[in-house]
């Protein structure tokens, strides 16, 4: 087998948060897959084949970039974002588990920019401690799970990232998940809905759990709520404030017995270079 899949992710706006990684991937590939608003983002290159769909079909998507690839052909198959996250790289993970005869396929993903990540990179630093992402839709997954995993996330004391917070089929379910947060968490606890970062339509704001108006979420939305720790930075001349999570949280109301020493931190010397897991 000759061929090869290339999973991409575009990052979540402008070509300049596309990783040169993902161009050249882009630059080589006989053929695109993927959801069409995606390819129409990339730059077209003559001779190469488009194969665009429906953003349901992603496993339809994946099973066609293997046959593509077993036909000997360079598929970029083509997420948002990072394909890792809520996007693609799992759904051609998926075809190879249940297709025994790709495995020998040669297969990369490629990293690249969430959307989370540009939301807090404008934000200031909502992410610096521990956080999680969960996608609010229930195409893919029951209700039931989704909150038991705000809730989850709630008591833990995460900062919650959340995607595909409303869409025109499921305009009630971000309501919902504030009703669920505001029975879990402080009123005053930091929200902010982050729409369409890096994109000419930009749109970021900045409240509080209690303030918070869910109705400006859409489906180009992520919507971060803070941890007990997250707080607010004033800016002068009323510039939106910037919001941030310390790298550390106090012992008390963590759950770590007095009696234990209090984590001495993780920042090696020369900055955040210690291994950090395996982030998507
Ligand atoms: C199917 S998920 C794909 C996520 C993508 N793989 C990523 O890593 O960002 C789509 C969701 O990502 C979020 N999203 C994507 N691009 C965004 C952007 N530019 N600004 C804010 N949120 C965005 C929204 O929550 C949207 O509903």
């Amino acid at each position: 087998m000759s061929g090869r899949v290339l999973v991409v992710g575009l990052g979540p706006g402008p070509d300049r948060w596309r990783t040169p990684e993902v161009s050249e991937a882009l630059a080589i590939a006989t053929d695109l897959v993927g959801y069409g608003p995606y390819l129409d983002r990339c730059p077209e290159r003559p001779g190469q084949a488009r194969h665009g769909s429906d953003n349901r079909v992603e496993l339809d998507r994946a099973r066609l970039a293997l046959d593509l690839a077993r036909a000997g052909r360079t598929v970029a198959v083509v997420s948002g974002g990072d394909p890792g996250v809520f996007a693609m790289a799992a759904a051609v993970m998926e075809a190879l588990d249940a297709d025994p005869s790709a495995r020998a396929l040669d297969v990369t993903v490629l990293p690249g920019i969430s959307a989370m990540q540009a939301a807090a990179a404008r934000l200031g630093a909502p992410l610096g401690h521990d956080f999680c992402a969960i996608s609010l839709s229930d195409n893919l997954k029951p209700w039931p799970l989704v909150v038991r995993r705000l809730t989850a996330a709630a008591e833990g004391d995460f900062v919650i990232a959340l995607y595909n917070p409303a869409s025109k089929a499921r305009p009630t379910r971000i309501f919902e998940a504030f009703d669920l947060m505001r029975t879990l968490k402080a009123g005053a606890t930091p929200v902010a809905f982050a729409r369409a970062v890096g994109r000419p339509d930009e749109r970021l704001i900045v409240t509080t759990l209690a303030e918070a108006d869910p109705s400006v979420v859409d489906m180009a939305t992520c919507v971060l709520i803070g941890s007990s720790e997250s707080r607010f930075i004033p800016r002068p001349d009323g510039a939106r404030p910037w919001l941030y999570t310390p790298r550390s949280a106090p012992v008390s109301g963590s759950g770590v017995p007095s009696g234990d020493p209090a984590p001495s931190g993780d920042t090696a010397p020369s900055g955040d270079t210690a291994p950090s897991g395996d982030t998507g």
